[in-house]
């Protein structure tokens, strides 16, 4: 697949068929993940992947009700995969923790690999984090960054706006149009 088409196309999926994911595609999905790009190649992320109903739905009882993606989580998607990073296992310079954006490029090239085998992804930061470490076990120096179902879309869902490029791009410096 064409990467411009997965950048266009991919979207988070919040209803799903029940069909099981095939072990190869989730297999590829993980080395997605896998090869993406961190501080000093540290590679602090880890992967959790659920497909116990029980714990499933542990994990949707610790996000709030409102959650939209709560009843994917906990009874559609076959699989929910638990993104962790170790706080002391990436760097930090200036403030910045890098464990955050080791974790969160790894999850976004999952993503984008999930959309490519035809499979449904969708973020959920919304969560009460000590409930689901308890669920998963995670030890304390582990963030438990983000989950995301993984399955068969029950339908492509529709693009959501973003803002323009004129928005968010700036020539030279800060505040001067870019008119590309
Ligand atoms: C850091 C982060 C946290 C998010 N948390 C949730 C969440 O808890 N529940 C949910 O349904 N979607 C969540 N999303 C998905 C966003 O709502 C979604 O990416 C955004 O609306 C754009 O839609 P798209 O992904 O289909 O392009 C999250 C996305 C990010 C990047």
């Amino acid at each position: 697949m064409e990467i411009y088409e997965a950048l266009q196309e991919r979207r988070s999926v919040r209803k799903y068929k029940t069909d099981p994911v095939p072990e190869e595609k989730l297999n590829r999905v993980l080395e997605a993940a896998q090869i993406a790009p961190s501080w000093k190649n540290k590679q602090c992320w880890r992967f959790i992947v659920v497909r116990d109903q029980e714990r499933k739905q542990q994990l949707a009882d610790s996000m709030p009700e409102n959650n939209p993606a709560r009843r994917a989580v906990g009874e559609t998607a076959p699989i929910v995969i638990v993104l962790c990073a170790d706080t002391e296992g990436s760097g930090d310079k200036d403030g910045k923790d890098y464990y955050m954006l080791d974790a969160g490029l790894a999850f976004q090239q999952l993503m984008l690999a999930a959309y490519a085998e035809g499979l449904g992804t969708c973020w959920v930061g919304l969560f009460d984090e000590e409930k689901a470490r308890a669920v998963c076990n995670v030890p304390p120096e582990f963030r438990v960054v983000a989950m995301t179902p993984l399955g068969v879309p029950e339908k492509q869902p529709s693009p959501r706006p973003r803002k323009e490029l004129s928005e968010i791009t700036y020539a030279e410096e800060w505040d001067r149009p870019f008119t590309g």
